[in-house]
């Protein structure tokens, strides 16, 4: 039998971190006592302008091959999770298999699944592996998110961050992922969405990230709770055993609900949205990567990713280690 292991993680984030006071000081109407009461948030990192998804996903990429001990000639699949591409085409997924300076022909595509497309990646990956097609996979979540906030959304622009995570996740004969669900209801799509469209050499519409905070925060515990609870019953685990929670970064409060749904405590959560923000689909693989390098996750311990996002999207992996 053909398994999937994470071998190898990574991350980046640009530039120094921007505080909830910078934000005030650069003319946004909120306060540092708001944003952490409402959201945990203390600091988000903002790329440079010139600075793309793809640069962040080669940083983290490059971090994350080097963790597995390999080059980047040895990956044979490539698949970034992002909302916030370089262009329009081709995939950023290509874009950064040419600056890690892959020519093995590896085959590269992006993931839209918004903040859960990184476990959509890794669900897709994890297929592709056990099929025995590819043995090598990079998954990532790269994000520039602040390109698409309406900075005179107060509602919305303090929220977010940009920044990159990635793991290589490659064939074993001893399981790594447990159990993994995917889910998504596009009826919902009017609550988180970025409605506009590029046509005859013009934005069409709204190009800006639109929200209804509180719908998201009711459906986002809701689905988070319920997707744990699958892959756990899939793979016959109970939650005390689990090691770690990682779910998505969006809100303090969200992760604390849904641990409390879950009965884990919040000593076994992984939480970075106080100093990343919300990076999208960035946000689980930074995560993963920070907690892999302070020595919390260690080989062998079970972990849950869970993500939700616009769509809306939903699904988790439950991970050993
Ligand atoms: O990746 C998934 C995407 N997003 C999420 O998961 C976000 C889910 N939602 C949330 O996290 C929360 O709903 C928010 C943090 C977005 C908002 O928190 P809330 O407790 O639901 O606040 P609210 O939208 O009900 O707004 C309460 C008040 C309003 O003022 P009034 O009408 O009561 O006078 C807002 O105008 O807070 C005001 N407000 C702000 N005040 C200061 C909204 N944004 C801000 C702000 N600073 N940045």
């Amino acid at each position: 039998m053909i398994y999937a292991r994470i071998a190898g993680t990574g991350s980046f984030l640009p530039g120094e971190p921007v505080s909830n006071d910078d934000l005030v000081a650069r003319g946004i109407d909120t306060s540092d006592e708001w944003i952490v009461e409402r959201t945990g948030i203390r600091t988000r990192h903002l790329a440079a302008s010139d600075v793309t998804s793809s640069d962040l996903a080669c940083e983290a990429s490059r971090r994350a091959i080097a963790a597995a001990g390999l080059q980047p000639e040895d990956i044979d699949l490539v698949i970034v999770a992002t909302s916030t591409p370089d262009c329009i085409f081709p995939s950023t997924a290509t874009l950064l298999q040419a600056k890690l300076g892959m020519r093995n022909g590896a085959a590269a595509f992006d993931v839209q699944a918004v903040c859960t497309g990184f476990v959509y990646g890794l669900t897709i990956a994890e297929k592709f592996i056990r099929s025995g097609s590819h043995k090598r996979a990079l998954v990532v979540g790269a994000e520039v998110f602040s390109r698409i906030l309406d900075w005179s959304d107060r509602g919305t622009c303090v929220l977010f961050g940009d920044g990159a995570g990635a793991v290589v996740l490659e064939a074993s004969d001893v399981p790594g992922i447990l159990a993994t669900a995917l889910h998504a209801d596009g009826s919902h799509h009017p609550i988180l969405c970025v409605p506009g469209a590029v046509a005859s050499g013009q934005v069409i519409g709204d190009p800006f990230l639109r929200m209804d905070g509180q719908a998201v925060f009711k459906f986002a515990v809701k689905v988070l709770g319920e997707v744990a609870h699958e892959v756990l019953a899939d793979a016959r685990v109970e939650s005390e055993t689990v090691d770690w929670l990682i779910p998505h970064q969006a809100n303090i409060r969200i992760i604390q609900a849904t641990a409390k749904r879950l009965g884990v405590p919040m000593d076994k959560v992984i939480a970075t949205v106080d100093r990343h923000g919300n990076t999208s689909a960035a946000s689980i693989p930074l995560a993963l990567d920070l907690a892999v390098r302070d020595g919390r996750i260690r080989t062998g311990q079970r972990i849950i990713v869970e993500g939700v996002g616009g769509g809306f999207t939903w699904g988790a992996a439950l991970l050993q280690f």
